[in-house]
C-alpha cells in the first residue's frame, strides 16, 4: 500500500491492502469503479462521490472479461501516473488499483448472467460483455462494500444491468446515475474518443445529433417509437463516415424496444462505427 505524502490517494493493490485501506474510514463511503484513461466524465463522477460522502473510492482495472476482441483490450489505452493525478485534483482517498489475479484470484470460477437485458443493443454486437462487466461489478462491490456506486447515464444498458444485479443479488449500495458529460460540440465523453483520427473527430458528433432529432421530433408531438428510431437513423445515414449498429427506443428499466404511440419515459440510444472506433450514446426523453 503506497500513501505519497497525503496527496494522492492510497493505492491499493490487492485484497488485502484494499481491506487495511478502508478500515477505521467514515461513512458513508462512496465507490466510483472506472477502468482508468480518467477524462471530466469520470471526474464528475469523482466530484459527485466527494461531494456526497465522507470516504471516496475508486478502482482502476481494466477488466479483461468484458472485452470480446483482444486487440481492444490490447488499445485500451493506460496512463495510472495521469489517472492518480486526475484523482487526486478530485480528492479521492483510495484507489483500488489491482491486477488480473487480485480481481479473478486463481480457480475463480464465478459468472454473471445478467438474462435476456444483456443480450439487446450491446450486448447483441458484444456477446458476453455484459456477463464480464456484472461479474466484475459484483466483485468489486464486494470488496469495496460502498454506501453509494456511481455510473455515468451514457452507459445506459451498463446502468440498467448494474441496478438490475445490484437488486437481484443485494448486493451492497445504492447505484447513483450520473448525467453524461459532453463536448462543447456534443460528443460524449468516452476514453474510446482519444482513438478517433483527426477526420473523423467532426463526424463523431453524429450520435449526439441523433439523439437529438429524435428528442426534438418527440418534444413537437411526435410519440411514434418507430418515427423516433426512423429520425436517428436517417442522420446517421447522412454522416458517410460513420455506419449505424444500431437505433433503439426502448422502455429505459427492461430495455424491450416500444413499438408504437408512447406516453412514459423512453430510452433513446445508438451505436456506431466512426472511422473504426465504435461510439456509442444515449438519452432519456418523456420524464414526468
Ligand atoms: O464503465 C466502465 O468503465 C466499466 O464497464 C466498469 C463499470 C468500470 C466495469 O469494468
Amino acid at each position: 500500500m503506497t500513501a505519497d505524502a497525503g496527496t494522492r490517494p492510497v493505492v491499493a493493490r490487492t485484497r488485502a491492502e484494499l481491506r487495511d485501506a478502508l478500515v477505521g474510514t467514515p461513512g458513508p463511503r462512496g465507490f466510483v469503479p472506472t477502468m482508468g484513461a480518467l477524462h471530466d466524465g469520470h471526474v464528475s463522477l469523482l466530484r459527485r462521490a466527494r461531494d456526497e460522502n465522507a470516504t471516496v473510492v475508486m478502482s482502476i482495472f481494466v477488466n479483461p472479461t468484458q472485452f470480446e476482441d483482444a486487440t481492444d483490450l490490447a488499445a485500451y489505452p493506460r496512463d495510472l501516473a495521469a489517472d492518480l493525478d486526475r484523482a487526486r485534483d478530485a480528492g479521492v482517498d483510495v484507489a483500488f488499483v489491482p491486477d488480473v489475479e487480485a480481481v479473478y484470484p486463481h480457480g475463480s470460477s464465478t459468472t454473471i448472467d445478467p438474462g435476456a437485458i444483456a443480450r439487446v443493443l450491446e450486448g447483441a454486437s458484444r456477446p458476453g460483455h455484459f456477463s464480464g462487466v456484472a461479474t466484475v461489478v459484483a466483485i468489486l462491490l464486494g470488496l469495496v462494500a460502498p454506501h453509494r456506486a456511481y455510473f455515468g447515464e451514457k452507459d445506459a444498458q451498463q446502468l440498467v444491468i448494474v441496478r438490475r444485479i445490484v437488486r437481484d443479488l443485494a448486493l451492497p449500495g445504492e447505484i447513483v446515475g450520473c448525467p453524461t458529460v459532453r463536448e462543447p460540440d456534443g460528443l460524449a465523453m468516452s476514453s474510446r474518443n482519444a482513438r478517433l483520427a483527426p477526420a473523423d473527430r467532426a463526424a463523431a458528433t453524429v450520435l449526439h445529433r441523433a439523439l437529438l432529432a429524435a428528442r426534438d421530433l418527440h418534444g413537437s408531438g411526435t410519440t411514434e417509437a418507430d418515427a423516433l428510431r426512423a429520425a436517428m437513423r436517417a442522420v446517421v445515414a447522412a454522416e458517410a463516415r460513420a455506419r449505424l449498429d444500431y437505433a433503439s427506443v426502448a422502455d429505459p428499466e427492461i430495455l424491450e424496444e416500444a413499438q408504437g404511440p408512447q406516453v412514459g419515459p423512453l430510452l433513446l440510444s445508438l451505436a456506431a462505427d466512426v472511422g473504426g472506433v465504435r461510439l456509442i450514446d444515449a438519452e432519456t426523453i418523456g420524464r414526468p
